[in-house]
C-alpha cells in the first residue's frame, strides 16, 4: 500500500546557502530594481521561483557522467551517449545537439519556413513564436476556449483545438503549413498536459494532409506522467513507453533540455527527414558548432544523456507532480485563485481576481509579484499586461518550481507568505510605467508605486 506522504526521492549531498533579508532591507532593494524583479540580484532572493529553466539540481550520477565528458571537437565519445539516450526516448533518425531550446527553434524554423507560411500550435512559447515571426511565418494559437478559463478544472487543458486545426487548413491551404506544433506541456497554457488521444487526432489530421508535426518536448516527461494519471489505459504503462509512443506519432521535436532534461544548459532538435537534416546541421556548423557537440561541452552532453532518462523515473514524477499540486491545494484550499487543475512545473496565481481593485493597466500581476518578495523574499514572474501588453488574456503570476532543489518546508513557507499577502490584498496599489524598451519590455521595465 502507497502511503499519503510522497518524500523528496533524494538525500542531499552539497548545499547551497540562501539568504535572509529584513523587510527593511526588502524595501529598499525593491525600489532601487524599480519594482521588477528581473532586477534583483539573485543573492537578495530567499525562495527563486522565477523560472524551472536550467535551475535544477543534478544527481550523482550526472556529476559522475560529466567527468567522463570528451571534449572532442569531432565525434566525441560523450556526442554518442547523448544521441542514443535521446534516441531511445524520442525514436527519431536525427538528433541535433544545440545550445538550448530556442537555438533549435531558430534553425528549424529557419529551413523548414518562408514569408507568408502559418505554423499551428496548442500555445507557442514566447521563444518559440519569436523563431517563427523571425522566419516570417504567422504562428497561430489553437487552444480550445475552456482551456482560457483559468478556474475550469480538465484534465487535458493543454490540448489543441482540433477542428479548428482543421478549419485552419481548410482556410489557408497544405500548402502554406510547412509544420504543426504541440507543446507539451503547455507552458504559456498554465503547465497543462496534451492527452495522447489528442495527440492522436492532431497526427491524423496531420498525416492526412503531408504536413509533418513536431513536439515542443521541453516538459516531455511531465506530459507523460499526466497522460498515466488521467487517461484511460495507461495506468499501467511507464512514462518511458508513454513518451515514445506519444513521439512516435510526429516526425520530430525541439527540446530545451533545461527542463525535462535535467541540465543546467543544453537542448536539441531530431528529425526523421534526412534533406532537412543536412540542411540543419549545415545551420549548426555555422552559429552552434559541429555537429556532434552542437554548442555544447561534452560533459553537458552527458549531463543531460543521464538527465533525460532520470527525468522519466517514476518516484521522481510522482513527488514532482505532488510537490507542485501541493503548493497549488494548499492556498487554492485558502481561497487563493489559481489556474486549475495545478500543472506541471508551476502554480499560476490569477491576479485579477486576487486584486481585483488594480485595473489591468496598473499591472496587478507585477503588483502581487512585488508583494510577495517584500513579504517573504520570494521571487516569481508575472505572465501578463507587462509581459504582453494589449494581447494580455490573463493577468497571472507564475511560480515555477525548479527541479529537485527545494523542499517541503520550502514550499510550506512559500505558502505561508503567500496567505499572509492574500489577508492584507486589500490595501496592495498597482504600479505604473516609468520606463520601458521598445521590445520584451518586461525583463528590463522600471516600475512605481501608483499611490
Ligand atoms: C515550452 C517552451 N519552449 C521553448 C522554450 C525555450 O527554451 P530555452 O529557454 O532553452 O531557449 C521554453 C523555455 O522556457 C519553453 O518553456
Amino acid at each position: 500500500m502507497r502511503t499519503k506522504t510522497i518524500i523528496e526521492p533524494f538525500r542531499i549531498k552539497s548545499v547551497e546557502p540562501i539568504r535572509w533579508t529584513t523587510r527593511a532591507e526588502r524595501e529598499a532593494l525593491l525600489r532601487a530594481a524599480h519594482y521588477n524583479l528581473f532586477l534583483l540580484p539573485a543573492d537578495d532572493v530567499l525562495i527563486d521561483l522565477l523560472t524551472d529553466s536550467g535551475t535544477g539540481a543534478m544527481s550523482t550520477h550526472q556529476w559522475a557522467a560529466i567527468m567522463e565528458g570528451d571534449e572532442s571537437y569531432a565525434g566525441s565519445r560523450s556526442f554518442d551517449r547523448f544521441k542514443s539516450s535521446v534516441q531511445e526516448i524520442v525514436g527519431y533518425r536525427h538528433v541535433i545537439p544545440t545550445h538550448q531550446g530556442r537555438a533549435a527553434e531558430r534553425i528549424l524554423f529557419h529551413v523548414m519556413c518562408k514569408p507568408g507560411d502559418v505554423v499551428p500550435n496548442n500555445t507557442h512559447f514566447d521563444t518559440t513564436r519569436a523563431n517563427v515571426e523571425a522566419a516570417g511565418a504567422e504562428a497561430v494559437d489553437l487552444l480550445p476556449a475552456e482551456a482560457r478559463q483559468p478556474g475550469l478544472r480538465l484534465p487535458f487543458k493543454g490540448n489543441m483545438d482540433v477542428e479548428a486545426l482543421e478549419a485552419l487548413i481548410a482556410r489557408v491551404g497544405r500548402e502554406r503549413i510547412p509544420l504543426v506544433m504541440l507543446t507539451v506541456t503547455n507552458n504559456s497554457g498554465g503547465g497543462q498536459p496534451v492527452s495522447m488521444e489528442n495527440t492522436r487526432a492532431v497526427s491524423e489530421v496531420c498525416r492526412q494532409h503531408k504536413i509533418p508535426l513536431y513536439f515542443d518536448a521541453c516538459r516531455f516527461a511531465e506530459n507523460a506522467w499526466f497522460i498515466k494519471l488521467r487517461e484511460p489505459g495507461y495506468a499501467g504503462k511507464a512514462p518511458k513507453q508513454i513518451a515514445q509512443e506519444m513521439f512516435a506519432l510526429g516526425d520530430g521535436c525541439t527540446m530545451s533540455a533545461k527542463k525535462d532534461g535535467m541540465a543546467n544548459i543544453g537542448g536539441f532538435l531530431c528529425t526523421n527527414d534526412d534533406v532537412l537534416a543536412r540542411q540543419e546541421k549545415d545551420l549548426l556548423i555555422l552559429t552552434e558548432g559541429y555537429p556532434t557537440y552542437g554548442g555544447l561541452a561534452g560533459r553537458d552532453l552527458e549531463a543531460i544523456a543521464v538527465g533525460i532518462q532520470e527525468s522519466l523515473e517514476e518516484d521522481y514524477l510522482r513527488y514532482r507532480i505532488a510537490s507542485t499540486a501541493y503548493l497549488g491545494d494548499h492556498i487554492a484550499g485558502h481561497g487563493v485563485p489559481i489556474v486549475q487543475p495545478p500543472g506541471g512545473h508551476a502554480i499560476y496565481i490569477d491576479a485579477r481576481a486576487f486584486l481585483p481593485q488594480i485595473p489591468a493597466e496598473q499591472f496587478p500581476g507585477v503588483a502581487l509579484a512585488a508583494e510577495l518578495y517584500l513579504e517573504g523574499g520570494i521571487r516569481s514572474v508575472e505572465i501578463g499586461s507587462l509581459m504582453f501588453g494589449a494581447a494580455a488574456q490573463m493577468e497571472l503570476v507564475r511560480l515555477a518550481i525548479p527541479r529537485r532543489v527545494y523542499t517541503q518546508s520550502h514550499i510550506d513557507y512559500v505558502v505561508e507568505i503567500i496567505l499572509q499577502v492574500w489577508e492584507r490584498r486589500a490595501q496592495i496599489q498597482g504600479l505604473r510605467l516609468s520606463y520601458e524598451a521598445p521590445f520584451l519590455r518586461h525583463f528590463t521595465a522600471h516600475l512605481e508605486p501608483v499611490g
